[in-house]
Parts: structure tokens; C-alpha cells; sequence
């Protein structure tokens, strides 16, 4: 190589060693005669010193370096002068006194700083991703994402699991998300699918035998962008035969635990997993992707309320809603304009409005002789005592806590608590950072009913095993089956989900045709996976953790787009190579395609390829 060493690696221990180096101009500075490069490359930066006296041609150089040149320079290791040392450098306490330089490249002024952490448009970050990725922060993410990847296959493969590649180029698989489609050129008026994952090809492999089984996976689902979702991210794909939810359950509760200590030891993980239904998730935290590290629990008060004058929680209840909670301590002294913030947030996510109960806080060791003039709320003159009380018992509320209510159809209540807690959670500082809470959501129904399209819809995929004595009720009552499904959530999260598959040709039928598939409609889709079944399939099930959350997690980042090399904007585009972009109409004409607006086929032809 053109260096003998990296510039993060050196220490005290090379001081009188001459060493060669290669890297990135971070910074330059001019200090009595003398230049200070600190020199970066991917394991870190060292300063170098270009000094007259010791070569005034090498001095002449490093005169005229910007940021980001690229050089290769030699000199000896040598202690800094003390009082100069930096701290916050690993190589803080050394410095190369250069003899030689050598500009390998010059570089225009970059569009941001590379050497300081100051945000500007994402689109600028993301067309010019190559210089984002030089920063030391996204650096430190792409390199994350390597070792826990490195810490997943070794990990899996040291319990048998063999890595298999599925197609890119297939046909659809049901994840609930649109498909990304390929024309065929060969075949006109057919598509392939990119897959939503490789669900169907997994549980193919089971009945081929492999018994255990792992991809990284890419995935293509064509849906609304958020934060923690790109059209195309990462799964850690498994799957096994012959096993039970604990077998995936274990197994995943050990690789998480591991990979932490491994990659990621400064972070906290709470073990055992702790194990939700998806009901009691639903009742305490108004979400199947709860954030345990802080409580804030949400409690039901309909059956106090019931009763009361107040028209808000009268009506809600009569109507098949529900009136619920929380409890925010310490904070009965918001101001109005703190509340109309909560209360804002509140209807955005569909509440008329927010009902609050500020608690007295003067003086009052216990809220055991509480009065009503001491509750402020619109709600406290149609309230008893009593029905305070209550409230204030169920939520174990102290003096200068504020109760949150909603009152409304239940989901929504649930939607709106649940934002209004993680905000509240964010604000009071609860989320411990480093302190990962992983959580088991299990005992999903199989099946919820699309009010829209008035069909059934899977909770996770068509292909999730029932549980065996609930199989009668497919028939009798669908929305009581459960379903052998699982979810992993981490931090307000959804990391994996995963279930026990069906694995008879009988049952997956059945399951097909309560989703509202026609025969016709099953084979043509699914035929190819149905007849499998009925060649010796073995019981099997997989989880599929998705490997862009997980970095984010560790990483400490807010979207996955930083721990991704190189993502899609909000927007769904690339914008440092413009895709999707026009093609030309002879390659539509190649594919069998003619797009559908005149005008904009006609553009297509000025623009060309
Ligand atoms: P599911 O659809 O729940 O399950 O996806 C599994 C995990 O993949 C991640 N994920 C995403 N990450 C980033 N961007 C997206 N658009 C996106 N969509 C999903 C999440 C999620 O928990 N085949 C099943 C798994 C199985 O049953 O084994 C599946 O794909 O972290």
C-alpha cells in the first residue's frame, strides 16, 4: 500500500518510528512558520507538521493544501510538546513531523463542511453522498452496520444456519406493501415483482431441506416513506424447521443480547425480553410497538366516567368509545400554551380535543383529601370527588401531576395516547439513550377486518400458522384465532416480525379463501407454493429482523437513512444519481410499453435516454 500505517492507529508506542501516511486533508492551519495538517482516513486523524527547517519543499506543499487534497506523507512519530496534547483524539498525544509529502489529488471546495457536524439540506447530503459519508459520524455508521452484520452471519453461522441468495426477479409475495414491478422484454405484457421480502422462498427452502436457513436480504416494498422506511432496506432473513415460537424466540433474544455486548457494549439491554400480548400492549401503551424504557402507562377510566354529567365522556362511552389516560408528573403547572401544543397534537392524530386534570401540587403531601376547586379542568364541575379520586388511584398520581384524557372510539384514543405519550417521554427526558429495550409482542389475533374493503386481512402474511385448536374457528369466528406470530420491538420500534408457518396445503387453502382470494386467483398466485406443501413440507417458522432499524438503534440515529450508504430521499428518489428517471422510447418499445400520457411519452422522446 501507499501507507504503512492508518492515521488512527498511531500512538505513543511509533514515537521515533518514521511512518508513511494517506489520507484526507481535514483541517490546515498556520501556526509562527510552521503548517498543521490534521490528516483523516477511515480509521481516524493525525496531525501533521510541516516545518521549514526540516523540508522546505515539503513545507512549499503543504502551503498550498485545502481541505479534502489528497496526500501521502512521511515523517517520524514524535510526542507532542507538552501543554499541546489534544484529549479528545485518540491520537491526541503524538504528531508526524513530516520530511516528504506527496499530493496524490487536489479537490474542489466541498458543498458542506466535511470536518464539522453542521446540518444543510438533506438533498445537498444525499447528492453529494460520497463527501456526507466522509464525515467521522457517518463513517462510524457505515462501519457499524458492517460489524453487526459480520456479528449476524458469524453468529448464525456458528449455529448451523446456511446463507442462501434468493431472486431479485420474482413474482409478487404479499407483504401488505405495493410491489416494485420489471416488465419482461422476453415475455410481453408480464412482470416480475422485486420481492417485499423472501418469505415464500424461505419456506421453499424449508421443504427443500436446509433446515436452517439466513439471508441479508434486500427488500423492495413501494409504500409511504417514513423515518424508519426506505423502498428498499435490509432484512435479516431466517428460518428453521422442526422448532416452536420459544426455538425463535430464544434464539434471536441471544443473537440481540450478543450483538450488543459485541458491537455496541456501552448500551444497556434489558434481560430477559420482556413478553406482551398484543392486547395488554394495546391496553398500556396504546401501540404494538411500545417504548418501554419509560412508563407513562396508559389506563382506561371508562368504567369510573361511565356515569358522569360530562357530555364528552357520557357520549364517547354510549357510542362504543372509550375514555383514557395518562398521568404526566410534575407537569400540572403547563402553561396554556404547553397545553394547546399537546392538544394540537393531539387532533392530528384524529381527538376532538384533549381533557386534563391539573392536581393542586401546594402543600399537599397526599391527594387523600383532595377537593374539586383544587382540580383545574373544564371537566372538574361535572365530576364527583369520588370519580377524581378514582382517577388519581388508578394512575397512582402524585400532587402537580397532570392527567391527559381522550375520549372517543377506541383506536383512535389508543393513536393519540400513544403520541401524546412519546412526546411526553422525549420532553421529560425519560428515554434513557443507551439503554435498549427490547420487548416480545406476542398472542396476535391471525386476522383483523378491513372496515373499507370488508375482507379479512392478515396481521402479518397469509402464511402465518393459527394455533392448532383454534383452527375450528376459522369457520365459526374468525377474529378470534390467534395466530402463532411475534414481533420484536425495540425503543418504540418495530424490529422483526415473524411467526410458526402453515404448512399443509389444506390449511393454507383455507387461510387463501378466508382472505377473500378466488381458486383461480390462489393457484395463479400461489400454486407453485401450494403443491410444495403437499411434497413433504416440515413444520417450520422464521423472523425477519430488519437490519436498518437495528443500526439506527445502535447508532443512536433518528432515521435509517443515515445508516444506510446510499438511500432514497423522502421522496423516494436518488438524488445523487436522479433515479427513477425518463427512458428512452425505444426501450419502452423493447419492453412492450407505452405510457399512458401522451405528453409525457412525448417528452420522452426529446429527452432520449
Ligand atoms: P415484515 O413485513 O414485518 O415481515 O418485515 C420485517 C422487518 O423488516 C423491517 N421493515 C422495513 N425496514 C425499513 N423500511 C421498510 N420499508 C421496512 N418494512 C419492513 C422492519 C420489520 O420488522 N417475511 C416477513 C418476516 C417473517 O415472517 O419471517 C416480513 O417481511 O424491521
Amino acid at each position: 500500500m501507499l501507507k504503512s500505517h492508518s492515521c488512527g492507529e498511531l500512538t505513543k508506542e511509533q514515537v521515533g518510528r518514521e511512518v508513511t501516511l494517506a489520507g484526507w486533508v481535514h483541517r490546515r492551519r498556520d501556526h509562527g512558520g510552521l503548517v498543521f495538517i490534521d490528516l483523516r482516513d477511515r480509521e481516524g486523524i493525525a496531525q501533521v507538521v510541516f516545518n521549514p527547517e526540516i523540508s522546505k519543499a515539503a513545507h512549499e506543499v503543504a502551503d498550498g493544501l485545502r481541505n479534502e487534497y489528497v496526500i501521502k506523507v512521511t515523517g517520524e512519530v514524535a510526542l507532542r510538546p507538552p501543554g499541546t496534547e489534544n484529549p479528545k483524539l485518540p491520537t491526541g498525544e503524538i504528531e508526524v513531523i513530516a520530511s516528504d509529502i506527496q499530493l496524490l489529488n487536489t479537490s474542489k471546495t466541498p458543498p458542506f463542511y466535511i470536518n464539522e457536524d453542521v446540518e444543510v439540506d438533506e438533498n445537498l447530503f444525499l447528492k453529494y453522498r460520497y463527501l456526507h459519508l466522509r464525515r467521522p459520524r457517518m463513517r462510524d455508521n457505515i462501519l457499524l452496520r458492517h460489524r453487526v452484520e459480520k456479528f449476524m452471519r458469524d453468529f448464525l453461522d456458528a449455529k448451523g444456519f446456511v446463507d442462501i441468495e434468493t431472486p431479485i426477479l420474482m413474482k409478487s409475495t404479499p407483504e401488505g406493501a405495493r410491489d416494485y414491478l420489471v416488465p419482461s422484454r422476453i415475455h410481453p405484457g408480464k412482470f416480475y415483482a422485486l420481492p417485499q421480502s423472501p418469505q415464500q422462498l424461505k419456506q421453499l427452502l424449508m421443504v427443500a431441506g436446509f433446515e436452517k436457513y439466513y439471508q441479508i436480504a434486500r427488500c423492495f416494498r413501494d409504500e409511504d416513506l417514513r423515518a424508519d422506511r426506505q423502498p428498499e432496506f435490509t432484512q435479516l432473513d431466517l428460518e428453521m424447521s422442526f422448532v416452536d415460537e420459544e426455538d425463535i424466540l430464544n434464539l434471536v433474544e441471544e443473537l440481540f443480547t450478543s450483538l450488543v455486548e459485541t458491537v455496541k457494549p456501552e448500551m444497556q439491554v434489558l434481560k430477559p425480553f420482556p413478553r406482551l400480548s398484543y392486547a395488554e400492549s394495546m391496553e398500556r401503551y396504546g401501540t404494538d410497538k411500545p417504548d418501554v424504557r419509560f412508563g407513562l402507562e396508559i389506563r382506561d377510566l371508562s368504567d369510573i366516567v361511565a356515569d358522569s354529567e360530562f357530555a364528552v365522556f357520557r357520549s364517547a362511552i354510549q357510542g362504543s368509545g372509550k375514555v383514557k389516560g395518562i398521568c404526566l408528573p410534575g407537569c400540572a403547572a403547563y402553561s396554556h400554551k404547553q397545553l394547546e401544543e399537546l392538544t394540537e397534537l393531539a387532533r392530528t392524530h384524529g381527538a376532538k380535543g384533549l381533557i386534563t386534570l391539573a392536581l393542586p401540587s401546594d402543600d399537599h403531601a397526599s391527594l387523600e383529601h383532595l377537593t374539586l376547586d383544587e382540580v383545574k379542568s373544564v371537566a372538574a364541575k361535572y365530576l364527583t370527588i369520588d370519580q377524581v379520586k378514582e382517577m388519581v388511584q388508578k394512575f397512582e398520581a402524585k400532587p402537580g401531576d397532570l392527567v391527559v384524557i381522550v375520549a372517543g372510539e377506541p383506536n383512535m384514543a389508543n393513536r393519540v395516547l400513544d403520541e401524546v405519550r412519546r412526546e411526553m417521554g422525549r420532553r421529560l427526558n425519560l428515554m434513557d439513550p443507551n439503554l435498549l429495550a427490547f420487548v416480545f409482542i406476542v398472542g396476535y389475533p391471525l386476522l383483523e377486518w378491513n372496515n373499507e374493503t370488508g375482507l379479512w386481512e392478515p396481521m402479518h402474511h397469509p402464511f402465518t400458522a393459527p394455533y392448532e385448536e383454534d383452527i375450528p374457528l376459522l369457520d365459526k369466528d374468525p377474529s378470534k384465532v390467534r395466530a402463532r406470530h411475534y414481533d420484536i420491538v425495540c425503543n418504540g420500534y418495530e424490529l422483526s416480525s415473524g411467526s410458526i408457518r402453515i404448512h399443509t396445503r389444506q390449511l393454507q387453502e383455507k387461510v387463501f379463501h378466508l382472505l377473500g382470494y378466488s381458486s383461480k386467483e390462489i393457484e395463479e398466485r400461489f400454486g407453485h407454493l401450494l403443491e410444495a406443501l403437499e411434497f413433504g413440507a416440515p413444520p417450520h417458522g422464521g423472523i425477519a429482523p430488519g437490519i436498518d432499524r437495528v443500526v439506527m438503534l445502535l447508532a443512536g440515529a433518528e432515521n435509517i437513512r443515515e445508516v444506510i450508504a446510499f438511500p432514497k430521499n423522502q421522496g423516494a428518489v436518488d438524488v445523487m444519481s436522479d433515479a427513477p428517471a425518463r427512458v428512452s422510447e425505444e426501450q419502452l418499445d423493447e419492453l412492450h410499453l407505452k405510457l399512458k400520457d401522451e405528453a409525457l411519452s412525448e417528452l420522452e422522446l426529446k429527452a432520449g435516454p
